[in-house]
Formats: structure tokens, sequence, C-alpha cells
């Protein structure tokens, strides 16, 4: 069912200063932030040959990455986003399987403006999950 390994996200405390250390220092073509209401984050999207990494950073007083990186002040791995042909279907059969969507269990537009869904970590390794369209 998964495909690609689309991004692996890390919450930092400082988004400009992560990104400078990408750039500068690992010398990775790093994207603008770019603010995401309705998902309570900043994001800035570093590309990679075979993947990117996803630097988030809490946006408004209810963000969901606030009490993650409260936990974790120096910041820390979040999620990782898998590639699925067909969000609907991926979804359904994961739900038939026992996994528990988090939220209302219908898709969002994600960061790439395609629809995602989020997997709950309890049922996945530890590990929370993004499942992204593409
Ligand atoms: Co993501």
């Amino acid at each position: 069912m998964i495909g690609r390994l689309n991004h692996v996200a890390i919450v930092v405390p400082d988004l400009s200063a992560a990104a400078a250390l990408y750039r500068d220092m690992l010398g990775a073509t790093v994207s603008a932030a770019q603010n995401l209401p309705d998902h309570g984050v900043t994001t800035i999207f570093v590309e990679l040959p075979n993947t990117k990494i996803e630097l988030l950073h809490p946006l408004g007083d209810d963000s969901a990455i606030q009490g993650f990186l409260d936990k974790n002040p120096s910041g820390g791995v979040h999620h990782l986003c898998y590639e699925v042909t067909n969000i609907i279907t991926a979804r359904d059969q994961l739900v038939s399987g026992g996994a528990r969507i988090l939220g209302s269990g219908e898709p969002r537009t994600g960061a790439h403006g395609k629809p995602v869904l989020f997997l709950h970590p309890k049922d996945f390794c530890g590990t929370l999950i993004e499942l992204e369209e593409a």
C-alpha cells in the first residue's frame, strides 16, 4: 500500500536557525517558510535527492505540536510521511485492519496541497505516520 517516503518531519524550536543549519552547514536546498494555519504549523522543506525533511514550528496559540516542543525543547523527529496512490482506499483498508485515524478521519489538505491523514502512533510502533496522496 505505502509507496515512497515523502518526508521526515522534525519539530524545531527556531525555524530560521534550523533552516540555516540545513542550508549553510549541511549544504541542502531549503524552501521559504510557509504558514499553515489549519494545521497550526509553519513549515520549511529541505529538498534531498531521495526525500524531503519537513522542519515544523508551532503557529498560533493552540498548535498541536506545542506540547511536543514543550516535552522536547531542543526539537525532535515528529512524524514520517508515506505516499499512497488513493488516500480513501488506504484509509478504509487501515481502519478495517484496526488502525486508528487521528482527528475526524477525513483527509485534510497538507503542506503540498494534497490530501493527508495521520495514523495513531500507538498502532505503528510508536511513530506518528502521515499518509499523503501522491
Ligand atoms: Co508532514
